[in-house]
């Protein structure tokens, strides 16, 4: 088994969606000993504090994935600015009850695929300023603000050559934090 386990959450349900297809594609570059596992947040439901003492199955199983993660990759869409409010429930379920988060000190880095020119830069930050707060230490460069187009995903589905080497850069840093950070 892989000595470091991550988490990855995708912060869009489309079944064609980039951001999973980066997931996926990331993941490819990244050392030995890391392996990368999608978390499923389509099921949740809709956050609601009344039912924090009796949470639905699917919210145990993403608490207890992260809980045994030792590092989280969030990427994500950008919607009208910002997150997808899916990925904000999904946070939002696993930092609950209060002074039960399961995110805390948990290392994470942050990337993101869009069709606007901007690169989802937006919603990065604002979730950047979530992770803050649930005090996960976030890799803070080199940023990855991607522009969807036909090459950046080479025909295996891994990264097209145009793209490698900044994000194979960025897949050293992250590991390296990762290691550097897990506890
Ligand atoms: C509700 C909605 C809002 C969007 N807002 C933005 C936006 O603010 N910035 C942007 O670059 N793209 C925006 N888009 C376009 C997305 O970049 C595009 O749908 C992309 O494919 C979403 O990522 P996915 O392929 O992983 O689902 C928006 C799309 C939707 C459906």
């Amino acid at each position: 088994m892989s000595q470091y386990q991550i988490a990855v959450v995708v912060g869009s349900l489309r079944k064609d969606s980039f951001n999973r297809k980066l997931a996926g594609a990331i993941a490819k570059l990244a050392p030995p000993d890391f392996s990368f596992q999608q978390v499923q947040i389509g099921d949740l439901p809709l956050y609601n504090q009344d039912d924090d003492a009796g949470p639905a199955d699917s919210v145990k199983r993403l608490k207890r994935e992260i809980t045994d993660s030792q590092g989280v990759l969030f990427v994500t869409a950008e919607y009208n600015r910002s997150i997808p409010g899916v990925l904000k429930n999904a946070i939002d379920h696993a930092s609950r009850p209060y002074g039960q988060s399961v995110w805390a000190g948990k290392p994470a880095g942050v990337l993101g695929v869009s069709v606007g020119a901007t690169g989802t830069s937006m919603a990065q930050q604002h979730l950047r300023n979530v992770l803050a707060y649930l005090d996960m230490p976030t890799l803070g460069q080199p940023e990855v603000f991607l522009l969807a187009k036909d090459e950046l995903f080479d025909a295996a589905g891994g990264i097209g050559p145009a793209s490698q080497k900044f994000l194979q850069k960025w897949m050293d840093r992250y590991a390296a934090w990762v290691k550097k950070h897990a506890a």
